[in-house]
């Protein structure tokens, strides 16, 4: 498929087979406190698009830049929907959905970014690609690496959490730890790449990784029988994933097989609350601390925020914050009444949809068609059920015991 890129702040088209990350004018105006400038959307030739709604079936390789060679050495893709019928009945939502994308091979959906730029690193014959990452991403990268045979380099600030490290070390990425921020990583990654050369997978600053995360649209639509929900959950960090899942559905308009975009609800915690923000006072200003226990969304300078806030728009879509506590209950509650079992960063979508249960039958009815995507693993983070789950003392080893136990 056949592409170019346009500034998602001034509009300047630009073509390029070489790799382009941000526009070279937007991204030299940011300023201090506020929203990074200057990401670039990935635009697919129109007559191409509209070749696609010819086809019975579509799949997410059908809307690639790239093309992904072996896609059986990194499955990604073709994760279940969920159709959890108790929680559908308890909050009287018919037709409410969850998109597992837990299931994908790194437990996270950050695999989807990380297939299409792998693809991109071996369409330009790069061996190599480092990024900065508190978590999934660095995860998700490293064990495409592991899959293709790629060499990655991953900056991590030293404070991210030992779990999703483990991940990407085991992986065997070359992990550094920086003494400082996920900012000060992320600056770090892409001196890495200036000096070094290969790729640099960041969220967002490369713009394939919104493009790879849109596939996900592209299955629903099918999974969906070809049309869209009505409504579509995302929990939101940096924005990149909110911005995928409007990508998907955007070239799925434009390639004419859906009419109109699902509205796309961006979930935040109120502890790191950023995109949300931005949205409601239409100021585009960082957060002083993100604070939220659900570490893969705590985010004070969202990396795609302005193109997050625009696409809230554009979809007529809103913004929904969530307590911590909300978010743990809605995990519990998944795990418990749906047998779904995803980490606080995940679970934080479906707070959102339980919160808005009522306002969504009030404004569609019952028979709306609500999806949750569910975007990361319970096994990424175990530490969250320290105090909250517990497990039962051992019995002696007798019948005695059991009937005791039991009695
Ligand atoms: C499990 C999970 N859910 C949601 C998100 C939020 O994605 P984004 O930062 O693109 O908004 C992330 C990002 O790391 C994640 O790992």
């Amino acid at each position: 498929m056949r592409f170019s890129y346009e500034c998602s702040d001034c509009g300047k088209t630009y073509v390029s087979d070489e790799v382009m990350y941000q526009c070279p004018d937007c991204s030299q105006k940011n300023e201090k406190g506020s929203f990074s400038k200057g990401n670039l959307i990935v635009k697919l030739n129109k007559k191409d698009l509209a070749k696609l709604a010819e086809q019975e079936h579509v799949s997410m390789y059908d809307f690639f830049p790239y093309p992904v060679p072996t896609p059986e050495v990194f499955p990604v893709g073709g994760t279940p929907l969920a159709r959890p019928h108790r929680l559908a009945a308890k909050y009287g939502l018919k037709n409410l959905s969850c998109k597992l994308d837990s299931s994908l091979p790194s437990g996270s959906f950050k695999d989807r970014a990380s297939q299409l730029i792998a693809a991109q690193a071996i369409a330009h014959k790069q061996n190599r690609i480092a990024l900065a990452s508190t978590g999934n991403a660095g995860a998700a990268m490293s064990c495409a690496g592991a899959a293709y045979g790629l060499e990655i380099i991953l900056f991590v600030p030293a404070t991210a959490p030992i779990n999703k490290l483990m991940q990407s070390v085991l992986y065997g990425a070359t992990v550094v730890p920086v003494k400082g921020s996920y900012d000060d990583a992320f600056a770090l990654s892409i001196a890495y790449t200036k000096e070094f050369g290969g790729i640099n997978r960041n969220t967002a600053y490369n713009p394939m990784t919104i493009e790879g995360k849109k596939s996900v649209s592209i299955e629903l639509f099918e999974q969906f029988g070809r049309k869209a929900p009505d409504v579509v959950y995302v929990s939101v960090g940096d924005g990149c994933i909110f911005a995928g899942v409007f990508k998907g559905f955007y070239d799925l308009k434009e390639a004419g097989l859906i009419d109109k975009i699902p509205h796309l609800v961006c979930v935040q915690s109120k502890q790191s609350n950023a995109i949300s923000q931005a949205w409601k006072t239409q100021k585009y200003t960082n957060l002083k601390a993100a604070t939220t226990r659900a570490d893969s969304i705590s985010v004070e300078s969202p990396a795609n925020g302005r193109m997050a806030v625009r696409y809230i728009t554009e979809s007529d879509g809103w913004a929904t914050e969530v307590d911590d506590s909300e978010i743990l209950d809605a995990q519990i509650e998944l795990t418990r009444e749906a047998g779904i079992f995803v980490e606080p960063a995940a679970a934080c979508a479906w707070a959102g949809v339980r919160k808005d249960s009522a306002m969504l039958i009030e404004k569609f009815g019952k028979d709306v068609e609500v999806c949750t995507l569910l975007t990361g693993t319970g096994f990424k983070d175990m530490a969250v059920f320290q105090g909250r789950v517990s497990i039962p003392e051992a019995i002696e080893n007798s019948v005695e015991a059991v009937s005791k136990r039991f009695k």
